[in-house]
């Protein structure tokens, strides 16, 4: 029989390998002695290195293996949800992901933890030093270089040839202020061109895609929606993507007091069709609620109180452009829109004065 240390720093009694009968009870082993699961209180520390007592580590291990086992059963969850919940619908779709992302997360979760907890109740702790290099270089090797740059600058007659090296830094002058000049090609200011549209008064509002001017009684079921440019700019694709409008007919009964009703016609209401989050095409429309849809990241405006921000991310409301009939009956714009359309950040400094000076 021999004799081994232990990390716990017990001298641990080699076990005979064949089985042991034991008649009568066992006598209960006291703490320290060979085989006892007796609680040790105070974590062992041996040599510096600080290890779990064997009781904290038993019920540590209890722990991890029961995260571990969470994380088995999420998985398998995990896989059965895949292959139960199909998308098709919505609805389904919601019921899938939700099924999916809960289980994924889970799993994931009870993963990190139980990895946790091993490090930190299952390994040995014992602080790790790791010695810096000192940062400096060795002075005989600055002084070495200090000595070759002073020899190169000699040699290369810097000091010397004063007419070479104002001509030098003559030559490099201007090399400097290249990028400024090179700042020119990013094209013009825009000035207050982004604070303006290409409607004004009279401008005909036209079917987009077909090019056809509306006739205001041609456009009289409550609940349509058609999708507008400005007549001239039909293929200006720059103007358009300031310009495009929807335009909608509700019953009047329908129109809240966001909504300037002296900027409709005959209950006919013209709004920007740029979100006003980050520019997305905002032209998705329920009928029943009236609500406009920014596809984008699902800004929704109540299209019967001014288009006001009812959900999203969108800071303000969809701009509306007053809009009446000319001679002939079709629709015309009044005027360009009073405040900016498109992301919020165009409206800023002079454009908001602007606007606060023309309501
Ligand atoms: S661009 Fe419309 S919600 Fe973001």
């Amino acid at each position: 029989m021999s004799e081994h240390p232990t990390p716990n720093g017990v001298q641990d009694a080699e076990e005979p390998r064949v089985p042991r009968r034991v008649i009568g009870t066992p006598v209960k082993a006291g703490p320290g002695t060979l085989g006892t699961t007796a609680p040790a209180e105070e974590p062992i520390v041996h040599e510096g290195v600080e290890y779990p007592d064997e009781r904290s580590a038993r019920k540590a291990e209890r722990v991890v293996a029961l995260l571990f086992l969470v994380t088995f059963l999420a998985t398998v969850a995990f896989i059965a949800s895949y292959v139960v919940f199909q998308v098709g619908d919505i609805e389904r779709t919601q019921v899938s992901n939700l099924a999916l992302g809960g289980s994924l997360s889970v799993a994931l979760l009870a993963l990190a933890c139980g990895v946790v907890v091993w490090v930190r109740r299952l390994m040995p702790k014992y602080n790790l030093i790791q010695q810096r290099h000192a940062m400096a270089t060795d002075p005989d090797v600055r002084q070495e270089v200090n000595a070759i740059f002073l020899q190169g600058a000699n040699e290369s007659g810097f000091v010397k040839y004063k007419l070479l090296r104002r001509t030098l830094l003559l030559a490099a002058a201007p090399l400097g202020l290249l990028p400024l000049v090179l700042l020119k090609d990013m094209g013009p200011l825009p000035g207050t061109s982004l604070r303006h549209t290409v409607w004004k008064k009279g401008t005909r509002l036209l079917v987009e895609g077909s090019g056809q001017p509306i006739r205001a009684a041609d456009f009289n079921s409550p609940g349509g929606i058609l999708s507008v440019v400005p007549e001239g700019h039909e293929h200006d694709l720059n103007a358009l993507a300031k310009a495009t409008l929807i335009l909608i007919k509700f019953r009047p009964e329908d129109l809240k007091p966001g909504t300037k009703l002296n900027w409709t016609h005959d209950s006919i209401v013209a709004y920007s069709k740029i979100c006003t989050h980050v520019g997305c095409p905002a032209a998705l429309y329920e009928q029943t609620t009236h609500h406009i849809l920014c596809p984008c990241h699902q800004s929704t405006f109540d299209a019967t109180d001014g288009a006001k921000v009812i959900f999203g991310p969108a800071a303000r409301p969809l701009p509306q452009l007053p809009i009446g009939v000319d001679g002939e009956g079709y629709l015309i714009a009044q005027s360009d829109f009073n405040v900016p359309v498109g992301p919020s950040f165009w409206e800023r400094g002079d454009a908001e004065a602007e606007a606060r000076g023309q309501a």
